[in-house]
């Protein structure tokens, strides 16, 4: 079942001279999770930070870190991202050969999983994953970067995993990652979206406009 909107602010747009006051000041303005974006270079053509920042900055706020795992091989990574504190790992469906692998390791940490889809992979990719799995990230642009343009045929792959998830009837959050803005929240949360990843939309203006920003894209009061 579809849930109240929540946020997942990326700290990829945060400050990160200053990065541990970013996670205090995004969650104090109403963030639900922290998003944590990893990069690596290789399965995405950006480098972002990696389990040792993540580390750093976990002490600054009891939100759920949500880390989002662009990475492969991802295997080996995982066990630094739990003992840096993640609480949710979200790996990609093309990150490696064994899905169903990646996932059972994540589990065995004790902690929840996601799975993320590229803009190209279609949902259907997930049917026998399914009962495995916490959460299924959309990627809404091609992921490596922030500051980029929502992709408009994201929105029936959203209608789509909304109706696999009800149809499966566990408890598996749906979150969009990429280009979310105050105009384009509204369509991915009527296709059946419930957690909403964003970068430039959360963190435009600095720390005073933190709250609007949240605000402006939950429709929350
Ligand atoms: C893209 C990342 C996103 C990104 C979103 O590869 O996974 O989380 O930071 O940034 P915006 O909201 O600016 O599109
Ligand atoms: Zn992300």
């Amino acid at each position: 079942m579809q849930k109240p909107v929540r946020i997942s602010p990326s700290i990829l747009a945060a400050d990160f001279a200053r990065l541990g006051e970013e996670v205090s000041a995004i969650a104090d303005a109403g963030a639900d999770f922290i998003h944590v974006d990893i990069m690596d270079g290789h399965f995405v053509p950006n480098i972002s930070f990696g389990p040792s920042v993540t580390k750093a900055v976990r002490g600054y706020t009891d939100k759920p870190f949500d880390c989002h795992l662009m990475i492969a091989p991802v295997d080996p990574y995982i066990g630094d991202f739990v003992d840096a504190g993640a609480d949710i790992i979200t790996l990609h469906q093309e990150a490696g050969a064994h899905l169903h692998r990646s996932i059972q390791l994540v589990k065995s940490h004790g902690i929840k999983v996601g799975v993320s889809l590229n803009p190209a992979t279609p949902a259907s990719t997930l049917e026998d994953v399914m009962d495995e799995v916490d959460l299924i990230l959309v990627m809404s642009v091609n992921p490596g970067f922030g500051g980029q343009k929502f992709i408009p045929s994201q929105l029936a792959k959203i209608k789509t995993l909304r109706g696999m998830i009800d149809a499966s009837g566990r408890d598996i959050d749906l979150e969009v990652d990429g280009g979310i803005t105050p105009e384009t929240a509204p369509l991915v949360i009527e296709a059946g979206a419930d957690l909403l990843v964003a970068g430039s939309a959360a963190f435009k203006g600095g720390p005073e406009h933190y709250a609007a920003n949240i605000k402006a894209l939950t429709g929350r009061a």
